[in-house]
């Protein structure tokens, strides 16, 4: 297995931790009354964060993890090293299968920090989570650049 740079316990997961939680009270979240937060540390150090933005009209909801790597990616950063969510959920809730194939697009493997307001953390990785992403013929599904 791979082992990403940023499971290294040096890593500063408590500052990533700390914007997804800051990017949580940013949620738009009128339905679920589930706010989520995410943020990433792109390989140049910077972090993006980003909230849940829902619709009334419930598949259009998107999740925050999507929104934030889509404010990387515009941004003109493609390349994550790390990510951190924070929700209200105990345990801490994990992204959902949307975001984690939005997730391989940018990413063969990621650190993933999981984390609630009391206290509990879990880590697991992108691979672990979704170990066989889609791929389209020729190496399709997997930003190179
Ligand atoms: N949600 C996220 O923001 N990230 C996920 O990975 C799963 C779910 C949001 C979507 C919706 O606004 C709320 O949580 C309840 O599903």
């Amino acid at each position: 297995m791979l082992t990403c740079a940023a499971m290294d316990p040096g890593h500063d997961w408590d500052s990533l931790a700390q914007a997804a939680r800051a990017a949580r009270d940013l949620a738009y979240a009128p339905y679920s009354h589930f706010a989520v937060g995410a943020a990433f540390r792109m390989d140049d150090g910077s972090i993006v964060g980003g909230c849940n933005v829902e619709n009334a009209t419930s598949g259009l909801t998107l999740c925050a993890e999507r929104v934030a790597l889509s404010s990387a990616v515009a941004s003109g950063r493609r390349r994550p090293v790390a990510l951190a969510v924070s929700s209200p959920a105990s345990p801490p809730s994990a992204p959902c299968g949307l975001c984690l194939q939005t997730l391989a697009e940018f990413a063969d493997d990621l650190p993933i920090l999981l984390l609630n307001d009391g206290g509990e953390r879990r880590q697991v990785s992108l691979r672990q989570l979704l170990p066989q992403p889609f791929r389209l013929p020729g190496g399709f599904g997997r930003a190179t650049r």
